[in-house]
């Protein structure tokens, strides 16, 4: 079916049998009455000016059926329905757990090892994943249409999600949770490995070249941080002015802060803005920005001042 997302979990079938059987009854049920209401229309129009209507008080046959056929149908889409959703709460013992913070607007994922990543969730084929999913700040909602599976996070308590990914494959992450400006934006990428793969990921030679990423040259692989580690949701290439500055023409140039005092943007304050964003605060815009300390290593940062530098 064309218009329905790709078929990339265990849930996916399932829920999408639930679908297609509670739009098929729809469809049946919204023809059956349509039909019938033409065709009485018509069969019962008034056909002469003295023409009068029968008096009729009930038929009790007729009411029954229409009472209890639609009843068991209810009942049997309330069970099909919740057996479904009953399997998508209960996650097996044996799950892999992954720890998730949503914040204005990145997605943060820890795993097991201690390995952190932004904006991308690896996970394993054919093993379940558990998260654990919790909120620095607003209320924001992991939605993978592939998988089938979308839940809401909140700050102050902890949510949580499973699903085991079928597929080898890169799949969409939305945040499905008005949070803000950047909430179009916080978006993210479920990458599905092999075994094998995720062995390789897993052991942290780190790069991506043995799992099928090519490397890159520091101003690409830039180019690419700023997408996946969510600056984009901020801060703009063009010069428009977004929730921090654009940064279009940055490097090098003077930025004045609050305090007045004019800065000149390079390699360090671009450093510890990344590091500690409530150091030096452009004037004009809030102190907002999360701290990247422990999530983009030095090599990422230079990747990213590399990319700043050729937007000129
Ligand atoms: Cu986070 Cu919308």
């Amino acid at each position: 079916m064309s218009w329905i997302p790709e078929v990339a979990s265990n849930f996916a079938t399932k829920v999408d049998g639930v679908l297609l059987f509670v739009t098929i009854l729809s469809v049946i049920f919204f023809l059956l009455v349509s039909i019938l209401l033409v065709f009485f229309a018509v069969k019962y129009r008034r056909r002469r000016e003295d023409e009068e209507t029968p008096y009729i008080t009930g038929n009790e046959t007729l009411e029954l059926i229409w009472t209890v056929i639609p009843s068991i149908l209810l009942m049997v889409i309330f069970v099909y329905a919740f057996v479904v959703f009953r399997d998508m709460r209960n996650p097996p013992a044996d799950a892999t757990e992954i720890n998730v913070t949503a914040k204005q607007w990145l997605w943060q994922f820890e795993y097991y090892n201690g390995k952190k990543t932004l904006n991308e969730l690896y996970v394993q084929q054919n093993r379940p994943v558990r998260l654990v999913m919790k909120s620095e700040d607003v209320i924001h909602s992991f939605f993978v249409p592939a998988f089938r599976v979308k839940q809401d996070i909140l700050g102050g308590r902890y949510t949580q999600l499973w699903f085991t990914p079928t597929k080898v494959g890169t799949f969409q992450l939305f945040c499905a949770e008005y949070c803000g400006t950047g909430h179009s934006k916080m978006l993210g990428k479920v990458v599905v490995l092999s075994p094998e793969a995720y062995d390789i990921w897993e052991k942290g030679a780190g790069t991506t070249e043995e799992i099928g990423v090519a490397s890159l040259p520091a101003a690409e692989r830039g180019e690419q941080l700023y997408k996946q580690s969510g600056c984009n949701a901020c801060h703009s290439l063009d010069g428009s002015s977004g929730v921090g500055p654009s940064w279009k023409s940055l490097v090098g140039h003077k930025v004045t802060m609050q305090n007045g005092e004019e800065v000149t943007v390079d390699e360090n304050y671009i450093r510890e803005s990344i590091l500690e964003p409530q150091a030096k605060i452009v004037k004009g815009y809030q102190p907002v920005m999360p701290s990247f300390k422990g999530i983009l290593s030095d090599d990422d940062i230079s990747a990213l001042i590399a990319y700043m530098k050729t937007l000129e």
